[in-house]
């Protein structure tokens, strides 16, 4: 189908069955340009939880689905490709986690958004990148804490907090191979440019970077900045809306250590397409569905983090 037809309908049928399309930063342009809402992680959280929509059609990776629909039950949830995963979340399976879990009885359980539902009820309390540090230092001082999955946002909070964590081995296939190498050619070749890094990549690039945080929080830093150039450690997808909120401002994306592949490029996040899209919210398939007991054990741990990060947006 013609792009324009298929933008055309996909209008139609939000609109005819009071669908609510949300896409996180990362997703290619034409899903970010025509959805009702994009953020961050945190962001899409908190706007499942305060929608009115019949249906979500949430463009973004299989975890933040399922986070909309453990918040939202009575919202059906749908994301256009059922296999869009995130190799963060995979690097946890709920049985391993488990077993961590209970070797370690007297700790408080932290777990990153990015991941499974199981994971997540296994959990005392939810973060992201946004407010990672926010409910990490929320928490008493002497109170000794697991974090889970990613060892690069682990450690980096770990040394900002100066928190008592034991770090899950777990980490981001994409944010994981910037090249330090060819970002510091980089900024030889671009002097005034800043690194701004998301805290998924290694610790070495964060130690160069002028500027860490979520992709909101970069997106952010990025309008208020006087800099005019900027290369920036994260999926590149988010340089739309960069470009989009300053638009005389210069996005150069952090190449990956193999120029062969455009393994920088999230493929799970971009397996959904307009087509898809369509498609989804033609057939209302795929929906995600998750075990009401495991909602309910999920949903306390991310509630937490809902009723403590109230003010982020
Ligand atoms: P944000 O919390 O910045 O949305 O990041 C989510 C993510 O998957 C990063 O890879
Ligand atoms: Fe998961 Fe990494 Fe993709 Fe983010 S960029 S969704 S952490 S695989």
């Amino acid at each position: 189908m013609d792009k324009e037809v298929l933008k055309s309908e996909i209008e139609r049928l939000r609109s005819e069955k009071n669908a609510v399309i949300m896409a996180h930063y990362y997703q290619i342009d034409e899903i970010q340009e025509i959805a009702d809402f994009v953020g961050d992680s945190l962001a899409l959280a908190q706007q499942a939880a305060k929608t009115d929509a019949d249906i979500i059609v949430l463009c973004g990776v299989h975890f933040m689905a399922e986070t909309a629909k453990i918040i939202s039950p009575d919202r059906k949830v749908l994301i256009p490709d059922a296999e869009a995963g995130c190799s963060l979340a995979d690097s946890c399976p709920a049985d391993e986690f488990e077993a961590f879990v209970k070797a370690h009885p007297d700790h408080t359980v932290v777990s990153y958004v990015n991941t499974s539902a199981a994971v997540k009820a296994l959990t005392d309390i939810v973060v992201t990148s946004s407010n990672a540090l926010q409910i990490i230092e929320s928490l008493p001082k002497e109170e000794k804490i697991i974090f889970g999955p990613d060892r690069n946002l682990g450690n980096y909070i770990k040394s900002l907090s100066g928190r008592d964590m034991l770090i899950w081995n777990g980490a981001c296939h994409v944010h994981e191979q910037f090249s330090l190498q060819k970002i510091l050619a980089l900024k030889k070749q671009h002097p005034q440019a800043e690194i701004i890094a998301h805290p998924e990549c290694k610790q070495a690039l964060l130690t160069v970077s002028d500027f860490i945080g979520s992709t909101s929080a970069l997106i952010a830093y990025v309008q208020k900045a006087e800099v005019r150039e900027f290369i920036v450690a994260t999926e590149p997808g988010v340089l739309f809306e960069m470009s989009r909120k300053c638009p005389g401002k210069k996005f150069i994306p952090a190449p990956p250590d193999d120029a062969s592949c455009a393994c920088n490029e999230c493929a799970f996040m971009r397996m959904h397409s307009l087509e898809k899209l369509y498609r989804c919210l033609r057939d209302e398939l795929p929906e995600v569905l998750v075990d009401e007991s495991m909602r309910q054990k999920a949903l306390k741990s991310i509630q937490r983090m809902l009723d403590i990060s109230a003010g982020i947006k």
